[in-house]
């Protein structure tokens, strides 16, 4: 019976600071500060629906550094963002589509 209850005793230590070294591994966020947003819209007619409707989620160089596409690309961008990630967008972004073709796109 000692035995049994000394060999519960080393499970439970074991246990115990295995608890304790999770705790202290855990990094610490209590001082994270989030990256002030550097990247902006290129101007144009339309930029600030960008400005306003995609900036909440991601950096504008999620646009920005796609490769020049057509308008298809960019309707089914603002669809995917819209249909697929829930951005609250509006019905209507016939302009906001134009936009980006025009900045980012190619004609
Ligand atoms: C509700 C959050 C949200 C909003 C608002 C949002 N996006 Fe996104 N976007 C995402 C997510 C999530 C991804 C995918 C991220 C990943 O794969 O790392 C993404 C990725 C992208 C990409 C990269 C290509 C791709 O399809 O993954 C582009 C381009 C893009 N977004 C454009 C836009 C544009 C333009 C707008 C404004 C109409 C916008 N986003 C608004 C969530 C959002």
């Amino acid at each position: 019976m000692k035995k049994f209850f000394a060999i519960l005793f080393i499970i439970g230590a074991a246990g115990l600071s295995a608890a304790d070294k999770t705790a202290a591994d855990a990094p610490d966020f209590s001082s994270f500060v989030w990256p002030v947003e550097s990247g902006a819209y290129k101007p144009g007619a339309g930029v600030e629906l960008a400005q306003s409707l995609c900036i909440t989620c991601h950096s504008t160089e999620y646009v920005s550094t796609q490769p020049p596409l057509p308008r298809k690309f960019w309707e089914a961008t603002v669809k995917k963002m819209k249909e697929k990630y829930a951005a609250p967008l509006p019905e209507d972004n016939a302009a906001l589509i134009d936009y980006l073709t025009s900045a980012y796109g190619s004609k």
